[in-house]
């Protein structure tokens, strides 16, 4: 190396890093902005419907906002029928819903139920667009489990991007079971979104700034909780059930409580788990959701921390008397297992990144490709691997218009927390998962089911497919 010419270009370096520092001090140092924080756990209004011929019929506006995550400074947002975030459906099994989504950004968009058991045709994926000053209407027979499930944009290459700027809400489902444990919603029964955001020194969301952003996920400089930073929920009855859902773009957490106190994980992305398990910690990747139940008593004051990036997400503090309350059932609801079709079939999926695309089996989504179709109600193994070298990168793998259930991950049994019927898994890299699908719902080959990556980056740049199901 020629040395006298690298001492040359320090030298150059030096001098300039000087020149910006004298600038600096002649300039009056900006001020910077103030997170707001702490305030009192938003939680998301339910979502008002009217009856009509037996059905539930629900409006949603998709729209344009403003929010102060910062004093004195407001964020450009996207929000459903508000600024930010999205009210709250709830609904019960069998119910006819009908749900009018209105479109008043000046962009194409759609609205996913995710999670939900649904033909194609009212799924809301990339095929369903909905125009600016369009209304999209969507049918939805509930007939599944209770479960909390959500709603968030799906048009193609935009997902990322319309997510983060704020259009994400829940879908909650109930039915007979749901009573045995904590249900009062706003009270005992409580909805956590969690999000991370990066913002620019102006208070404006800094989405992808580059390829690097893309590849190897966002990670925000805040997290909130349901739209706030750390904010605080005042428990009144010893027994609380939070609904988690990661709504994050690319960010995995693991949850638990500062002390590391046991709590109770009750559902998992597809409804109740068959009974209470006790845990300190729990994995949640993007669009997985969990259930769990904790334990409070008067005059405490507890933290639900994410153990990754070593951050506080909500204080919970107890009143000086708190209400008692009965204790969580032995089993909450029975699983019967999916029925074996004869002569399972196998399907592989091999997840892989390359320099600026995500793949399936090496293909790139493509509007115009059915990858395959599935027979209705027909059991399949699908085995989906993350053995790409390159890149150290795990994949939320997801399935639309189904629950399925996570058979076996490298050969060994699954994590705890995947218990029950899901509709998203983590695959690590290097690992090969097993998972059993079935599907009760159609899907023609103008309104095709999804299966992507939830890392919603990856799910952009082409990690994502599509199938059929007749
Ligand atoms: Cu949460 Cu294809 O979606
Ligand atoms: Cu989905
Ligand atoms: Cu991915």
């Amino acid at each position: 190396m020629n040395r006298r010419k690298f001492v040359g270009i320090s030298i150059a370096g030096a001098s300039a890093i000087a020149g910006l520092w004298a600038y600096g001090e002649t300039r009056e140092k900006p001020k910077e902005p103030t997170i707001k924080t702490p305030h009192t756990l938003p939680i998301p209004p339910l979502a008002e419907y009217k009856l009509k011929d037996g059905k539930k019929i629900f409006d949603l506006t998709i729209q344009k906002g403003e929010k102060s995550f910062f004093e004195d400074i407001k964020t450009e947002t996207y929000g459903v029928n508000g600024d930010f975030l999205g009210p709250t459906i709830k609904v019960n099994n069998k119910d006819k819903v009908e749900i009018n989504v209105t479109n008043k950004l000046d962009e194409e968009t759609t609205l996913h139920w995710h999670g939900l058991h649904i033909n194609g045709k009212n799924d809301g994926g990339p095929h369903q667009i909905i125009s600016p000053n369009n209304t999209w209407k969507a049918k939805l027979k509930i007939d599944q489990r209770a479960s909390t499930s959500w709603y968030h944009p799906h048009a193609m290459d935009k997902t990322g991007y319309q997510v983060y700027k704020g259009i994400a809400g829940f879908f909650l489902i109930d039915d007979e079971h749901s009573k045995k444990l904590p249900n009062q919603y706003g009270v005992d029964d409580i909805p956590l979104v969690i999000q991370d955001r990066r913002f620019s020194y102006n208070g404006s969301f800094s989405y992808i700034a580059s390829m690097h952003d893309r590849m190897m996920g966002i990670s925000g400089n805040y997290i909130f909780v349901n739209g706030a930073m750390t904010p605080i929920f005042e428990a009144t009855k010893d027994k609380v059930r939070y609904r988690i859902l990661n709504g994050s773009n690319s960010r995995i957490y693991m949850l638990g409580f500062e002390d590391e106190r046991e709590f109770s994980l009750v559902a998992t992305d597809g409804g109740f788990v068959e009974k209470p398990l006790s845990m300190t910690k729990l994995l949640l990747a993007p669009g997985e959701r969990a259930e769990i139940v904790i334990d409070i008593k008067a005059k405490e004051k507890i933290s639900l921390v994410d153990f990754l990036s070593k951050s506080y997400l909500l204080h919970i503090n107890s009143k000086d008397t708190i209400q008692n309350t009965k204790a969580l059932p032995k089993t909450i609801s029975k699983i019967s297992p999916i029925k074996t079709s004869s002569n399972e079939r196998i399907r592989e999926f091999n997840l892989s990144m390359g320099m600026g695309t995500a793949r399936i089996n090496g293909k790139k989504m493509d509007m115009d490709r059915i990858d395959f179709n599935v027979s209705l109600n027909t059991s399949e193994i699908w085995r989906i691997k993350n053995l790409d070298g390159m890149m150290n990168m795990p994949h939320p793998f997801h399935v639309h218009g189904c629950s399925f259930e996570v058979l076996s991950r490298n050969g060994e049994a699954p994590y705890i927390f995947e218990k029950g019927l899901k509709d998203t898994v983590l695959i690590n890299k290097g690992d090969i998962v097993d998972i059993r699908v079935i599907f009760r719902k159609k899907a023609d080959r103008n309104n095709p089911f999804m299966f992507h990556c939830h890392n919603l980056e990856h799910e952009d740049l082409g990690m994502m497919g599509q199938f059929t199901v007749s």
